[in-house]
C-alpha cells in the first residue's frame, strides 16, 4: 500500500474501502481513499499545499511532495430518492458511520495509516476469508441497484459468492425494480464488470435476470462463448459486445458506441452468400460490431473473417487505373470490388495478377 508523506498521530486517518480490501487480497489497487474520523479539510489541510477542497463533502486534495493526494472525511448519508445519489447527512461522524454507507462488508474494511490495525466493523475480514459478498444492510440494493451489477463485477474479479440472504435480495429487487434511477453511474458500472470480459459475468447477468436493470423486455442470451469471439475479433474494451442486444438509449451513449450499435442493428438481418458478402459487410464497421454479430447472429462468418478475410487487400489503386487509360468513374468502385471477389478467393494474386484479371473485365 502507497505509503503517506506526513506525520500525524491524531490515530483517526484510516485507508478505505477497495485498497484495503485489496492488499488483503494481494492484488494491486489504482486508487488509495483515505479517511478522516473527523473534519479532514480542518485537519488535513497541514499536510502540504492544498490544491482543491469541496466543503459539501469534506473532501480536500493535498499536494504532499510531487503527489496530490485526497482526503475525505468520514460522512454519513441518506437515500431521499432510492436509485439516486445520496446526500451527505453528517460530516465528520464516527468512522463506524461512514462504513456502514457502504456496499459490501469486503469494501466496509479500514485500516489505520498510523498503526497499520485494521478495523472491521462488518466481518469483512471473515467473508474475505470465505470469498462472499454480503451487503450491510437489506435495503442496500434498493437505495442504489448499481450495487448489484457491483456485486457481479467483484465477484467474477475475486471469484467471490454471493451470500445467501444478499442473492435473495438481489432476486427480490429485480423482480421489483424502481426503473428511476441513476443510469450514468449503471453504465459505469456495466462498462467495469464487462470489460473484465468474463463469460461468467455474461452467462450470470443473463440468466439471473440482472440485465433487467438496463431494460424490462425479456432475453434469452445465446449459448456461446462471448469472451472467445471478442478475443479472436481483437475488442479491447469489449464491454458493449456484451449488453448492445439490450436498448441502451437510457444510457446515453457516445457517438461512436451509437455507431456500433446502429452498424449491427443494420447488420443483424444479414445472411451471407459468400467471402465477399462477409468481407463487404465487417471490413466497414468497428470490431465490436463483427463481434457482436458473433455473439447474437452467427459466429461462422465471423470467425471466416477473422481467420481468412480480414487481411487481404487488394493492391491497384485509382492510379494504376489512369494508367490504364481508364477514366475516373463509378465504374472504379466496380472494378475495384471485382477484383476482390477474386483475390478472395485467390488471396496469392500479386498487383500484376490483379491488373490480368481487371483486363479481362
Ligand atoms: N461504494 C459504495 N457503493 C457504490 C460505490 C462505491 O458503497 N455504489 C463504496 C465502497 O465502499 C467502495 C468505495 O465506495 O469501496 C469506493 O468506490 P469505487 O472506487 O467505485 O470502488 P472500489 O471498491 O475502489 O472498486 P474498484 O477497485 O472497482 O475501483
Amino acid at each position: 500500500m502507497k505509503k503517506l508523506n506526513i506525520v500525524d498521530n491524531s490515530g483517526k486517518l484510516f485507508y478505505i474501502g477497495g485498497v484495503v480490501r485489496d492488499e488483503l487480497l494481494g492484488r494491486a489497487s489504482f486508487d488509495v481513499d483515505i479517511v478522516y474520523e473527523g473534519n479532514a479539510i480542518e485537519h488535513c489541510s497541514g499536510f502540504g499545499k492544498v490544491v482543491r477542497v469541496n466543503p459539501d463533502f469534506g473532501t480536500v486534495r493535498v499536494k504532499i511532495g510531487a503527489e496530490e493526494i485526497d482526503f475525505a472525511s468520514t460522512r454519513s448519508e441518506t437515500y431521499p430518492r432510492p436509485g439516486h445519489l445520496p446526500v451527505v447527512d453528517k460530516i465528520g461522524c464516527p468512522l463506524k458511520d461512514d462504513v456502514f454507507r457502504r456496499d459490501f462488508t469486503l469494501n466496509a474494511l479500514a485500516k489505520s495509516v498510523m498503526t497499520a490495525e485494521i478495523i472491521d466493523y462488518t466481518g469483512g475480514l471473515e467473508d474475505l476469508k470465505a470469498g462472499v459478498l454480503r451487503v450491510l444492510h437489506d435495503r442496500s440494493f434498493i437505495d442504489d441497484p448499481t450495487r448489484i451489477i457491483r456485486a457481479l463485477k467483484f465477484s467474477v474479479r475475486f471469484g467471490f459468492k454471493l451470500e445467501e440472504h444478499t442473492r435473495k435480495l438481489q432476486e427480490e429487487y429485480l423482480q421489483n425494480i424502481n426503473y428511476d434511477m441513476c443510469y450514468k453511474r449503471i453504465k459505469k458500472e456495466l462498462m467495469e464488470t464487462f470489460n473484465l470480459n468474463s463469460q461468467e459475468a455474461f452467462e450470470r447477468f443473463y440468466d439471473e435476470g440482472i440485465y433487467k436493470l438496463v431494460s424490462p423486455r425479456g432475453i434469452v442470451r445465446p449459448a456461446v462463448n462471448v469472451s472467445e469471439i471478442v478475443n479472436i475479433v481483437g475488442v479491447r474494451n469489449p464491454w458493449i459486445v456484451y449488453v448492445g442486444v439490450l436498448d441502451l438509449s437510457i444510457l446515453e451513449l457516445t457517438k461512436i458506441e451509437q455507431r456500433i450499435l446502429k452498424d449491427f442493428m443494420e447488420l443483424r438481418g444479414q445472411k451471407f452468400e459468400n467471402d465477399f458478402d462477409i468481407y463487404k459487410a465487417f471490413s466497414s464497421v468497428a470490431p465490436e460490431t463483427v463481434a457482436m454479430y458473433g455473439v447474437w447472429v452467427d459466429k461462422a462468418p465471423v470467425s471466416r473473417y477473422v481467420a481468412t478475410l480480414k487481411d487481404i487487400k487488394i493492391s491497384i489503386t485509382g492510379e494504376d487505373l489512369l494508367a490504364l487509360g481508364i477514366k475516373p468513374s463509378k465504374q472504379y468502385a466496380e472494378i475495384f470490388d471485382a477484383v476482390l471477389r477474386e483475390k478472395l478467393q485467390h488471396p496469392d494474386m500479386t498487383r500484376d495478377d490483379e491488373i490480368r484479371f481487371l483486363l479481362t473485365l
